[in-house]
């Protein structure tokens, strides 16, 4: 495998690594201190307003589809086959590439999810995900920008499927040193992009934004914020048959962000987890019909148990009514003088919200949603005693610190 380093340094870009000895400890001290300069740069070129930069990344957009794309190398949508196979491929020779080159990155959104069932991409998932921290996404923009990785596949059999070759860009956004959202345009700071067809990995760096206000608080662009402690120290385990890191508080991250609900349901955007064979499988079009049938079913039972309710009730009070006006001895007058909780049973109107109950009009209210607290992943990991690294000392910005007080000694 060959690696060509394409390293591209924008001016600001170089200035921070000369001038800083070690990796600054957060975008805000950068942003504040090249400020000025970034200013009369952009306002010189006349080319970028005060508001910040141009879209970096473009997706030739249309449709929910299109938009997985990176416009300068799609060939149009995959089949899902085909998406499937690059997703694997992609993931796989991304976390070789960081492992390689002793950068830290781990699995986020959807790509966790997955990770959680089974370790895998959510087959449905069109979104490849992945964060680092700031420094190494710094580190990357400045050593490791327009890499072009090669990469053949051997998982198949190679007697029924030739090894493909395939090759991934790595391609990180200018816009890296802005740390707000702006307005959304820049919140990918860098894709790992399959040259065959476009299709992508989204990498997002987090940053100790605040520093002075929220310490502690990690922060991508668009605004997902994750506490230093929830985040480290990493657990290693495998994701589509690599090693790979997830965060360390995985199942709050991933209730936060999807709800528990995301880790216990089944079924899914016409997908059904299998448990025994531990995979998401798409459903055939007879089950999706079959399914539609019986639900139709169970709604035509519902109506009719609804209604048989209503009938009986109705027939009870017309019986009970009947009984009171053979009795016929009270007045109105000695009716209303009943006892109190009597009275108020009786004033009780028997149509409306809190009485359709009996009626059979008002749905059962739905059982509230319960996950299974103590879910476990799926997937398997490493315990933390099990790692021998393992510790707050393991987390990028420290490993970075190092490397590069190894360059400049
Ligand atoms: C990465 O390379 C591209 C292509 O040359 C360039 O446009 C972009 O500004 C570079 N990004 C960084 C962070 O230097």
């Amino acid at each position: 495998m060959r690696i060509q380093h394409t390293v591209l340094s924008l001016a600001f870009l170089s200035d921070i690594l000369v001038e800083a000895d070690i990796i600054p400890r957060s975008f805000a001290e950068i942003n504040a201190h090249l400020e000025p300069r970034r200013r009369k740069k952009r306002s010189a070129a006349g080319l970028v307003d005060d508001n910040g930069w141009p879209k970096y990344f473009h997706e030739p957009g249309g449709s929910e589809l299109a938009n997985h794309y990176d416009s300068r190398y799609e060939h149009g949508i995959l089949s899902y086959e085909d998406k499937q196979d690059t997703q694997v491929h992609m993931i796989r020779a991304y976390l070789d590439f960081f492992k390689k080159n002793g950068m830290e990155t781990w699995l986020a959104h959807g790509t966790l999810l997955g990770w959680w069932w089974n370790g895998k991409m959510l087959p449905w998932d069109w979104d490849v995900d992945t964060q680092v921290s700031g420094p190494t996404l710094m580190y990357l923009g400045t050593h490791f920008n327009g890499s072009i990785y090669d990469y053949t596949s051997a998982d198949s059999d190679p007697e029924l499927v030739p090894p493909i070759e395939r090759q991934y860009l790595l391609d990180v956004n200018p816009a890296i040193i802005e740390r707000d959202r702006g307005n959304g345009d820049n919140v990918i700071d860098a894709r790992w992009i399959d040259l065959r067809n476009g299709l992508y990995i989204d990498i997002t760096g987090l940053s100790e934004t605040e520093p002075s206000i929220a310490p502690g608080v990690w922060s991508c662009k668009n605004l997902h914020h994750y506490k230093t402690t929830d985040l480290y120290p990493m657990r290693e385990t495998m994701y589509e048959g690599v090693v790979a890191k997830v965060p360390y508080a995985y199942y709050r991250i991933l209730a936060e962000e999807y709800m528990e609900k995301a880790l216990v349901i089944t079924e899914y955007e016409g997908h059904k987890w299998h448990p025994e064979i531990k995979e998401w499988v798409k459903k055939t079009p007879a089950e999706i019909k079959q399914e539609r049938l019986d639900r139709q079913e169970a709604r035509r039972k519902k109506q009719q148990e609804k209604e048989e309710k209503k009938k009986a009730k109705e027939e009870k009070e017309k019986a009970e009514q009947e009984a009171k006006e053979r009795e016929g001895t009270g007045t109105a007058e000695a009716t209303e003088n009943h006892a109190g909780g009597e009275k108020e049973d009786k004033a009780r109107p028997i149509i409306g919200p809190e009485a359709d109950d009996d009626l059979g009009v008002k749905e059962p209210e739905k059982e509230p949603f319960k996950a299974k607290r103590n879910a476990e992943p799926q997937q398997k990991f490493y315990l933390e005693d099990e790692l021998p690294t393992l510790g707050r000392e393991s987390s990028g910005l420290k490993h970075l610190r190092r490397r590069r007080i190894q360059k400049h000694s």
